[in-house]
């Protein structure tokens, strides 16, 4: 074996995101142990950040050790009991995946299907909540699979009037729109850190509330995962009487977590929220220019993760392996029934600048005319350019 020199990529993909140096740097600081005094301090400090992010002040709040997929595997085994009824609204990958997880939880999984490009229809879910008595409802904030934003605040009050809890995905949403678990009145909420917080992959910040804290207390049987059993994990990240050992936490990764909190911070949430804004309707305006269409309506657009339409003729592969291979440029294909028909751009965290908007359209239409579709670049930068305002 030899020592592993990652190529230098710009990621522009669905995630990871791009990750600044510092937050790279704080990664390399020296492993101390997961009950050290001083490492103690910094995860009260990551709870903080984590409360205040999504906007969950009565929420137990901590990054849990796994992927975004595994703040959804927390959700779903702690809150749901073999046999109990969860309504799972679909309208892309991830919520087909919430879905498989409640079966696997022995639950009956009431589906709400949607198609592909469509946010969350409120009427069609309170229509499944009325016919079943649900435990749950769950569903995705930012559907990476299709860029496409629904409205939590309408889906958690349904779920509240009928007696169930609210389960949101804001594996992409947290750090580049707003979230907020109190405003919407969400239960439980999970995100990953490989997104719009700019950290590497491998946390997932989830957030308990009140009223789920309390549906965990009345199970009847145990919940049907160890590592992400909530009660005891909060005897790790929380103990009142002292930290027991529950699982040796992934220290460095949480100095990354940290740090990409700090930034955030600093910037000011709101000011990267507009951040996020800005850049995208630049990237709109350069692809539009392209000659490019965007198939989900605008006011369903996610800022933070951009679908666009492969012209036809145009193979939609091939021009992804150009973009990496002369620019170093990651964007990612079609999932689903968008499979060859799409790319999906991310400009999220620290890969949300102008800047990488400009290489990105370089890029793209280097790609198209390599394919005979002829596209002038000057005229796409010119218009991000416009949008982007004075240098
Ligand atoms: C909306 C959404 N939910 C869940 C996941 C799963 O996250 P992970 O790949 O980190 O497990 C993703 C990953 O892209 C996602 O975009």
């Amino acid at each position: 074996m030899r020592t592993f020199h990652p190529p230098r990529r710009v990621l522009l993909g669905p995630g990871p995101s791009e990750v600044s140096s510092r937050v790279l740097l704080a990664g390399a600081r020296p492993t101390i142990g997961h009950l050290d005094p001083a490492f103690i301090g910094l995860m009260d400090e990551i709870k903080g950040g984590l409360t205040r992010l999504f906007r969950a002040p009565q929420h137990a709040c901590l990054p849990l050790p796994g992927p975004g997929t595994a703040g959804m595997e927390a959700a779903i085994m702690n809150l749901l009991e073999p046999g109990q009824a969860i309504v799972v609204a679909v309208n892309g990958v991830f919520g087909r995946r919430m879905g498989e997880m409640a079966e696997r939880a022995g639950a009956e999984v009431i589906r709400v299907e949607h198609a592909m490009g469509e946010p969350v229809d409120p009427a069609r879910v309170e229509a499944a909540l009325w016919a079943r008595g649900a435990k749950a409802l769950a569903f995705v904030h930012a559907e990476t699979s299709t860029g496409v934003v629904s409205d939590p605040g309408p889906l958690c009050a349904l779920a509240r009037e009928h007696g169930a809890l609210s389960i949101v995905d804001c594996v992409t949403s947290l750090g580049g729109i707003p979230v907020d678990a109190a405003g919407w009145g969400a239960d439980v909420l999970y995100s990953g850190t490989q997104k719009c917080l700019s950290a590497p992959p491998g946390l997932s910040p989830f957030a308990l509330g009140p009223r789920a804290r309390e549906a965990v207390a009345a199970r009847k049987t145990r919940a049907r995962t160890w590592l992400y059993d909530f009660d005891l994990l909060m005897g790790y990240w929380s103990g009142t009487g002292g930290r027991s050992y529950h699982h040796t936490a992934p220290i460095n990764a949480l100095y990354s977590l940290h740090e990409a909190l700090v930034a955030l911070e600093e910037e000011g949430v709101e000011q990267a929220f507009a951040r996020h804004r800005r850049v995208h309707e630049g990237f709109v305006a350069g692809v539009e220019a392209l000659g490019l269409r965007l198939p989900v309506a605008p006011a369903a657009r996610l800022p933070q993760l951009n679908v666009v339409e492969a012209p036809l003729g145009v193979d939609e592969a091939r021009a992804r392996a150009l973009m990496l291979d002369r620019f170093g440029v990651e964007i990612g294909g079609g999932l689903g029934d968008w499979a060859g028909r799409v790319w999906r751009v991310g400009l999220m965290g620290a890969s949300a600048t102008p800047g990488h908007v400009r290489l990105f359209l370089e890029a793209m239409a280097s790609a198209l005319n390599a394919q005979g579709h002829a596209s002038n670049v000057q005229v796409a930068l010119d218009a991000a350019d416009a949008r982007f305002g004075p240098v």
